[in-house]
């Protein structure tokens, strides 16, 4: 069976995440088709629904049912509607991407022909570009087609599953604890950084340790990913109250068990007797400074946070063991003639300190952002000589 992967609008940062996680799965390597899909081969069917799960940045899995090159358009509402024949379902829609320069494929008038010729089927209509996840989750009956136009062939699939709204939402705005103003991450980009931590290794191997953890978002999103054990530490006893506060909820509030231990102190002072047990990573969005600043403010914005990252590259080095993994968000500014200004100094910091960079960076944040967020991963080598 082939596997099509719909990645969300962070797409590189979603194709890293789901590259690393077949990996772990022991799955066959995917294939990139253009910016937002990917394709899997597979002889063994997979267990979608817990791929689902675990991927932050894959908001629907379809089975591919056929790939052709270059098709008129008779010759597409032909393929739709044997697709639709062969799978009987009692309810259909029709999702088309890449197409927006094409006529609307009709489906009202397929459903008419099908139940002249005596397939019974009715039709939900949806945006063209697809059934929202609500809506999916709500009809279970429903069939959703896709009609994907790409640069060379063209793709018909069905969803298999969907990211569960629901369960999203509840981690990113029901936490007891939030404060827009020290920034929280998404739940998502905080999975999908997890996932680059981990690794190939288990989550129930992994020790997490965020060394800027703010609300504890993406402590609360390792516990959910399988996590048994989580490390904390803000500079501020607030954010350490709220990540207790919020670890406690979300301990009610879901079926995971977890230890957890928090410590309050600079990231730059960090030793590894302030913890009970070694990290395996360290995922983490640090202080990034002021979000805003205008184009004078910046050198001096990038000067304090790279001696303050400097310090705690240096920490991570004695927290981690060889082949522990760093993912980190980074600050980045647009400079002149769009060249791209960042934390120059921290990024030699983690060469000179034992650390390679395995992938990245990823931008993980609103394209618009003054202060872009850029995801890097790194990990610690053994010594030299
Ligand atoms: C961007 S916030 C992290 C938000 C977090 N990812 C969340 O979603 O809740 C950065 C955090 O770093 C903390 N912080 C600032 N300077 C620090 C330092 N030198 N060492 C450790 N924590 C620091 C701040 O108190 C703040 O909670």
């Amino acid at each position: 069976m082939t596997y099509l992967f719909f990645l969300g609008q962070t797409s590189d940062l979603c194709w890293e995440e789901l590259k690393t996680v077949l990996a772990r799965f022991a799955l066959p390597e995917p294939d990139r088709l253009e910016e937002r899909f990917a394709a899997l081969d597979s002889e063994e069917l997979i267990d979608v629904e817990q791929l689902q799960h675990v991927l932050g940045g894959t908001y629907k899995i379809a089975q591919i049912h056929s790939i052709t090159p270059h098709l008129e358009f008779s010759e597409v509402e032909s393929t739709v509607k044997n697709i639709i024949t062969e799978l009987q379902p009692k309810r259909f829609a029709l999702a088309e991407h890449g197409r927006d320069h094409l006529p609307v494929v009709e489906a009202r008038e397929i459903k008419r022909q099908l139940n002249n010729a005596g397939t019974k089927v009715s039709y939900h209509e949806t945006p063209r570009t697809g059934a929202n996840a609500a809506v999916l989750k709500h009809n279970k009956s429903l069939t959703e087609l896709h009609v994907i136009q790409l640069e060379q062939s063209l793709l018909f699939a069905t969803t298999l599953t969907w990211q569960d709204p629901d369960a999203w939402r509840i981690r990113d705005v029901e936490k007891p604890m939030r404060d827009r103003k020290r920034g929280m991450l998404s739940s998502k980009v905080s999975r999908m950084m997890l996932n680059l931590g981990i690794g190939t290794h288990q989550p129930q191997d992994a020790i997490v340790l965020d060394p800027f953890c703010g609300m504890g978002t993406i402590l609360i999103e390792a516990v959910d990913l399988g996590v048994l054990s989580v490390l904390g530490n803000d500079a501020s006893p607030e954010a350490i109250v709220s990540t207790t506060k919020n670890l406690a909820w979300w301990s009610e509030e879901s079926s995971n068990e977890f230890q957890h231990s928090l410590t309050v102190k600079k990231s730059e002072n960090l030793e590894p007797r302030d913890f009970p047990t070694q990290p395996t990573c360290i995922v983490t969005e640090p202080f990034l400074g002021k979000l805003t600043p205008t184009p004078e403010q910046i050198p001096g914005v990038i000067r304090g946070l790279e001696k303050m990252y400097k310090g705690t590259v240096r920490s991570f080095a004695k927290l981690l063991p060889e082949g522990g993994r760093v993912v980190m968000i980074l600050p980045a500014y647009e400079g002149k003639k769009g060249k791209t200004i960042t934390v120059t100094k921290a990024l030699d910091e983690f060469a000179a300190q034992g650390f390679e960079q395995l992938s990245g960076p990823f931008r993980g944040g609103r394209p618009s952002a003054v202060t872009q967020r850029e995801i890097y991963v790194f990990e610690k080598k053994a010594p030299r000589g």
